[in-house]
């Protein structure tokens, strides 16, 4: 197994990023129902009814009685005993219910499907491929990989090769997708990490729009979700050229897609020329359906609106359609079934932007949770459609007539962890340039900040969040191998990861204005967030934050990751000490101050080496 893994992580910290999508998986073997597809997975064999496969060391009974093919521990009929406890042969698939009620097996990120006029309980197609056929009801998830296409389904017009991955020995990889492994550079498909990027001003004299693009594909992530407040403006149309210019010279490994700011203009028809415009580029994400993608930031209150733009342009639409600050609360997260149906017939997946933090008003510290996200993508599956969940460190706001945090601390390293747990079909980091709401892990450029109070709290200069990019790549790998936060790994044999803390205490006491609106649900703290090499013994962390040093922390292989109350004053640092030698270290630039003159909720983040 750790063989395996470790071949994957390899992989994926190459370039080659879309071949990674192939997963580990722990999986059981039991009499049950077969696989319904028309080529094997390794560990299992074709059925020569055909179309189904059983795990290789059952027997595989033919399909009768508008069943599937059972898979069996002896050769004779075990049927009567799987229907009295249902189940899939293999406990990396799922299991769905279909005509007649019968069960069957698809892999994960599949959807079930069946035809009331046919006599079989159902096959499995590509998420957005269900044509004229009726969804099945997915009954559980399977611990499997999540593919994307069928294999015999093929989403996208690129070489014909097949999938080979099925037959690899040495690797326990469910498969990726044929579409995927035909170029093994094309983000598509699922299990993609986006980053949300606000379109700002950038200077077309320079190479940030370049730089942007090669920066977050260096760190893994796939596609920008294109964030345009104002579709029309000349700024605005410059700086989609600008990255289209730079994501088309990427040669497909980096994409774009639209995401409809729909705070900032809630008109939906306003943003369809600049998607229009661009829908045809080569670096235009494509989705599961092989259609231009679109997302959003906020919308629920525009049905109709969807509606139009659903009905007139072909899409993935993977809109926002959360309540804002409200955390994983709200009816969206708490009854999706009821709050989602008008929009079951329009959408293909759900984007949820504010689970991504606690409540924006919670008032005391508070952990980040995926309850509201387990329960939003077990709806969205159901109906066959995709889930993709939000990735942030904080919010901290001084501008645009807002001042507030929102947590925050370890939220980064903890939402991580849930959703390498939760496997969502897509991820997107929010964001990777918003210095206003200072969430940003990439550059953030002068030029679209001039003039605005944002430059008091967040520039590249003072508050680089560049050394979180690290724990980012290291996380995509994970999640792209199907791997628990355990199993991340840095990408040579040292230590990856970051420090990060506050300029200033929570208090604020002699700042006017005093701290920003739910300070209170602040903590006083150092955070830190660090991935060891699998295997590792012997190694603790030690924090000194001004005069005090805490006691050491023990580390373990993966992610390690906490929130040390007790910040002080002054200079602070984090050392990685394995076996008693220094690994490696991080230390402040900035010291906190006691007396600050600006109430700064943003963090110093600095990166381990
Ligand atoms: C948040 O989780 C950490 C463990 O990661 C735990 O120590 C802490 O008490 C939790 N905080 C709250 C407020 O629940
Ligand atoms: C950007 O602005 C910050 C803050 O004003 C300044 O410190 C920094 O030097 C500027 N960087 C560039 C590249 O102009
Ligand atoms: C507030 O400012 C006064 C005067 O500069 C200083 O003595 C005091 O320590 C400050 N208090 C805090 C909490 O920063």
């Amino acid at each position: 197994m750790k063989q395996s893994i470790r071949f994957l992580l390899a992989v994926a910290f190459g370039s080659d990023l879309a071949s990674c999508l192939g997963r580990v998986s722990r999986r059981s073997v039991q009499q049950g129902w077969s696989l319904q597809s028309s080529s094997c997975l390794s560990g299992s064999s074709a059925c020569s009814s055909g179309g189904a496969c059983c795990p290789s060391s059952l027997f595989c009974i033919a399909a009768a009685n508008d069943e599937v093919a059972a898979c069996c521990t002896s050769n004779s009929a075990c049927r009567g005993s799987i229907e009295g406890q249902p189940g899939c042969a293999d406990t990396s698939w799922s299991l769905w219910q279909g005509f007649q009620g019968n069960d069957f097996c698809c892999q994960v990120g599949l959807v079930g499907v069946y035809s009331s006029s046919g006599n079989v309980a159902g096959t499995c197609v590509a998420s957005g491929a269900a044509g004229t056929a009726t969804t099945a009801r997915l009954v559980s998830t399977g611990t499997g990989a999540t593919v994307t296409s069928s294999s015999t389904s093929s989403t996208r017009t690129t070489t014909s090769t097949k999938t080979t991955t099925t037959t690899k020995p040495t690797s326990t990889t469910t498969k990726s997708s044929s579409t995927t492994t035909s170029t093994g550079t094309s983000p598509t498909g699922t299990g993609l990490v986006f980053a949300h990027y606000l379109i700002g001003t950038v200077d077309s004299t320079t190479n940030h729009a370049q730089l942007d693009v090669q920066n977050a594909m260096a760190a893994g992530i796939d596609a920008f979700a294109l964030n345009q407040g104002d579709p029309s403006a000349s700024w605005s149309l410059s700086t989609l050229q600008q990255l289209f210019t730079a994501a088309e010279a990427t040669n497909g490994k980096f994409k774009l897609f639209f995401s409809f700011d729909t705070f900032q203009d809630g008109t939906v028809s306003d943003h369809v020329s600049p998607f229009l415009m661009y829908k045809g580029s080569s670096a235009y994400l494509l989705g599961p359906n092989g259609l231009p993608v679109v997302s959003s930031y906020g919308g629920y209150s525009l049905l109709s609106e969807w509606q139009s733009f659903k009905d007139q342009y072909s899409v993935y639409l993977i809109p926002n359609l959360d309540v804002a600050g409200a955390g994983d609360t709200s009816e969206y997260y708490t009854d999706p079934s009821s709050y989602l149906a008008s929009y079951e017939s329009i959408v293909d997946g759900y984007f949820s932007w504010e689970s991504a933090w606690p409540q924006s008003t919670s008032g005391v510290p508070q952990n980040v949770s995926s309850t509201g996200d387990a329960t939003v993508m077990s709806y969205a599956h159901s109906t066959g459609k995709t889930y993709m969940m939000g990735l942030s460190s904080l919010q901290f706001k001084d501008c645009c007539g807002g001042y507030y945090y929102r947590i925050g601390e370890s939220n980064l390293p903890q939402r991580m962890t849930e959703i390498l747990q939760l496997r969502p079909d897509f991820t997107e980091v929010i964001t990777w340039n918003d210095a206003g709401e200072s969430h940003y892990i990439g550059n953030v450029w002068n030029e679209s900040l001039t003039g605005t109070t944002i430059l008091n709290y967040a520039n590249t200069a003072t508050w680089p969040h560049n050394a979180w990019q690290p724990l980012i790549t290291s996380f995509i790998a994970a999640y792209k191998a199907g791997v628990s936060a355990t199993q991340m790994e840095p990408p040579g044999t040292a230590p990856i990861g970051a420090m990060w803390y506050r300029p200033n205490f929570k208090s604020c006491s002699n700042v006017s204005g005093g701290p920003p609106a739910n300070a209170a649900s602040a903590l006083d703290a150092v955070n830190y967030a660090v991935v060891m090499p699998q295997g590792t013994t012997g190694a603790s962390l030690v924090i000194t934050s001004g005069s005090q040093t805490f006691s050491s922390i023990p580390l373990n292989a993966g992610l390690n990751y906490g929130t040390v109350e007790g910040m002080q004053a002054g200079p602070q640092s984090a050392r990685v000490v394995v076996n008693g030698a220094t690994s490696v270290q991080a230390k402040s630039v900035f010291d906190v101050q006691a007396n600050p003159s600006t109430c700064n909720f943003n963090y110093f983040v600095v990166g381990f080496s």
